[in-house]
């Protein structure tokens, strides 16, 4: 509005100047018009009584020429009119001819000149013409015009003169204001759109950018531009993702920036066994997947301490290198009271968002202690983040549903730190999302990341969903992106997998040899068919599904009877739940059921392990079976069934998997099943038993190349090229901020 008066203001005084100068000057003009009709008039008017005047001036009529005069000042616009025969005779004329107006005076009067007099009924207009007769041959005939019409004209054509410049001046301004604002906008969403790195690549905006801008958006374009295409080509051109692919790219793009990652779960756990330490490694997807990310990048890696003993092995920052084989990274712990740990990790994350987010048919519990807890943790690793940051923007990889309101936290303390997101779990629509009592604050602390991944486009979908529902935040779903307060959030699918190729410890031991002891370890006969099931002890997982699967095969094909067992490796988890309690007792008692219904004539169909198993005893039990069941309700993405894939190189096995995962999306080689459905998975089992040997390599072979193209170092190469193209994008936009073209 400001901008806008500084425009019409100046513009109005220049237009009332100008009226000023003109209105007098109109006047003039105009009046001589006027006067020069007048003049033409009384030409016209006494020539054409100029005959019959001279015949009745001849004939000594004076009545008739009286007449004759008062017939003609009926006009309105004729005063008087007037003849002197000589200069000193009375005038023959009408009553109204003025008194200045005398015989004598009009020998001085040029004739065919006019005058103007002024005299008491107003400006007059007096035309004197010679009307000669032989008896008077200097004759006069005066003609005198009302000029008071030409005084009414006159006001009146100021009056519009003046009008008229009002009105001239009241469309300029309007113009001139809504082409002010016009502009003023364009330049503003030019530059909102430039700053937040939209309208360069796209234009989402109507408005192209303002004129003056045009030059430096298309520079900005170009380069962004040439950036993005340069980190996809690599992407795709690179097809041997490895440690030290990623290393370069660390180095290269991010210039070897500081890595924090974020976990509640941490990568070793020093556990007490009487007077040993012992060192686990958990059964967590997520660390299996970012162990070697952290191998190859350095950095910290920020977790609950959850061990017994790792209060004992760390240093005065909390801190241990691992892993303890080599060391490459380091490990800061942090400590969580028994109660934190009850309302943050049991409560809030596993009877809250994990079923919520998990359509498993367990309900989720939200009580708002556990919620407080959950804020106050997240405070609590927030801290840590920040004290471990060397500069004030590493990039931080914020890991999972135990942290939702961290990549805020992070952003409100450092706010140019590259906060990377990953959501292992599968997100739910809007309306699931809904039922938590704090789904709001969660998604408002979610977009305080600069990316947040998740394994599928189905899920990223559901979340941008869920922001459409619950905040006021600008959603641009073609480029996936969500922007709350002026913060953007590139929303990214980007499927997890596993290290490639798998470290020569996990493969080493011979398939044979594998085969032989894991049969003599659980007591089976040396030809006996094993299938294997890796997994937490959790619901979700479909461990009840599973053996029912088994036991519809023993029925439906009984031929197996005896001849097959199904080893489910089952990692105890959250054992503090009620919920897993439950699901452990129901899934041992199934196992008993079906072994007392099949395992009179040999050994028992299913093999059930509860127990912790490192890895490479993991890796072991997938080389000795004939095939490896994935049954999940519904799993983010699993990567079991990548690790079995990983396992067999050897070609052989069958992986039979649930539809429910992400894995299903991208092994579709795999005998996909719905563990929902018994009699299928039956089918399946009885398939991958009887399948040859061909077949089993074909579909492997093509498994394996997926994982080994599709690498975990590509998983987290293709986040860290996305966050270096959004630093870099972020400092050139920074840059034109700062030379003042954020407007
Ligand atoms: C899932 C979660 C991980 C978690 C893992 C093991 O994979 O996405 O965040 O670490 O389960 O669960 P736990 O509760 O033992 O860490």
């Amino acid at each position: 509005m400001r901008l806008s008066l500084r425009f019409v203001l100046p513009l109005i005084l220049i237009l009332a100047a100008f009226a000023y100068g003109i209105v007098p000057l109109v006047d003039q003009l105009t009046f001589r018009w006027f006067v020069r009709d007048l003049d033409m008039r009384s030409a016209l008017i006494v020539n054409t009584i100029q005959e019959p005047l001279q015949e009745q001036l001849a004939a000594g009529s004076k009545a008739k020429t009286a007449a004759l005069f008062t017939k003609i000042t009926q006009d309105e616009r004729i005063f008087a009119i007037g003849y002197c025969a000589t200069p000193q005779s009375m005038p023959l004329a009408t009553r109204t001819l003025p008194a200045e107006i005398r015989c004598v005076d009009l020998t001085r009067w040029s004739v065919g000149v006019d005058h103007v007099l002024e005299s008491a009924q107003g400006p007059l207009h007096v035309a004197v013409s010679p009307l000669v007769t032989e008896a008077a041959p200097e004759g006069k005939l005066v003609l005198v015009h009302d000029m008071s019409f030409i005084v009414r004209r006159s006001d009146e054509t100021k009056r519009y003169v003046i009008y008229f410049f009002m009105g001239l001046a009241a469309v300029i301004s309007l113009i001139t204001v809504v082409i002010a604002q016009l502009s003023w906008r364009g330049w503003v969403a030019g530059m909102r759109a430039l700053l937040r790195g939209e309208g360069l690549l796209r234009q989402p905006v109507a408005m192209p950018p303002a004129a003056e801008f045009r030059p430096i958006a298309r520079d900005l374009q170009r380069l962004i531009r040439e950036m993005e295409s340069d980190v996809r080509s690599r992407d795709e051109s690179q097809l041997n993702w490895s440690p030290d692919t990623l290393r370069t790219i660390l180095h290269a793009e991010l210039s070897g920036e500081d890595v924090i990652v974020v976990s509640n779960r941490e990568p070793y756990i020093h556990q007490r066994r009487g007077e040993r330490i012992e060192v686990q490694r958990p059964a967590s997807g997520l660390v299996t997947a970012l162990e070697p990310i952290m191998r190859a990048c350095s950095g910290v890696w920020i977790a609950h301490g959850s061990g017994s003993a790792d209060r004992e092995v760390v240093d005065k920052h909390d801190r241990i290198a691992v892993p303890p084989e080599k060391t490459a990274y380091q490990l800061r712990r942090v400590w969580l009271s028994a109660e934190e740990e009850a309302g943050y990790y049991y409560g809030l994350a596993n009877e809250g968002l994990w079923p919520l987010c998990h359509i498993a048919h367990v309900r989720p519990t939200f009580r708002s202690g556990d919620w407080a807890h959950y804020v106050a943790v997240n405070r609590k690793f927030a801290g840590a983040v920040i004290a471990e940051a060397k500069t004030k923007n590493p990039i931080v990889l914020v890991q999972d549903y135990h942290f939702a309101l961290l990549p805020r936290m992070i952003r409100d303390e450092l706010p140019d730190a590259t906060v990377i997101t990953f959501w292992h779990i599968p997100w739910p629509n809007p309306e699931s999302f809904a039922i938590c009592p704090w789904a709001e604050e969660i998604v408002a602390g979610l977009l305080g990341s600069s990316i947040l991944g998740f394994h599928t486009q189905f899920h990223c979908n559901n979340f941008v969903d869920t922001v459409d529902r619950l905040l006021e935040a600008r959603v641009d779903r073609e480029a996936f992106t969500v922007s709350l307060a002026g913060k953007l959030t590139a929303v990214r699918r980007y499927p997890i997998s596993i290290d490639w190729p798998p470290a020569a410890e996990m493969v080493g031991k011979p398939i044979e040899q594998c085969r032989a002891e894991i049969r003599q370890l659980n007591s089976l006969p040396a030809a006996h068919a094993i299938g294997v099931g890796v997994d937490r002890l959790d619901y979700t997982k479909g461990i009840m599904e599973r053996f029912r699967a088994v036991e519809r095969l023993l029925e439906m094909k009984p031929e197996w009877i005896g001849r097959f067992s199904f080893v489910q490796i089952a990692a105890p988890t959250r054992a503090g739940i009620d919920e897993y309690q439950n699901h452990e007792a129901q899934v041992r008692a199934l196992a008993t059921r079906i072994n007392q219904r099949f395992s009179r004539t040999g050994p028992p169909p299913i093999v059930l392990k509860v127990e912790h198993h490192e890895p490479q005893q993991v890796y072991e039990y997938y080389r000795a079976a004939e095939f490896c069941f994935v049954s999940s309700l519904h799993d983010g993405m699993n990567l079991v069934a990548k690790e079995f894939v990983a396992a067999r190189d050897d070609e052989r096995g069958v992986l039979i998997l649930s539809q429910f995962t992400g894995a299903a999306r991208e092994l579709p080689e795999a005998l996909i099943v719905n563990p929902y459905d018994a009699d299928q998975c039956a089918a399946a089992l009885h398939l991958a038993l009887t399948m040859e040997p061909s077949e089993q390599r074909d579909r492997m072979r093509l498994m394996r190349g997926l994982v080994a193209e599709f690498n975990v170092y590509r998983w987290a190469g293709r986040m860290l090229l996305d966050a270096a193209v959004m630093r870099r994008r972020g400092r050139l936009l920074g840059k034109s901020a700062a030379t003042g073209l954020d407007g």
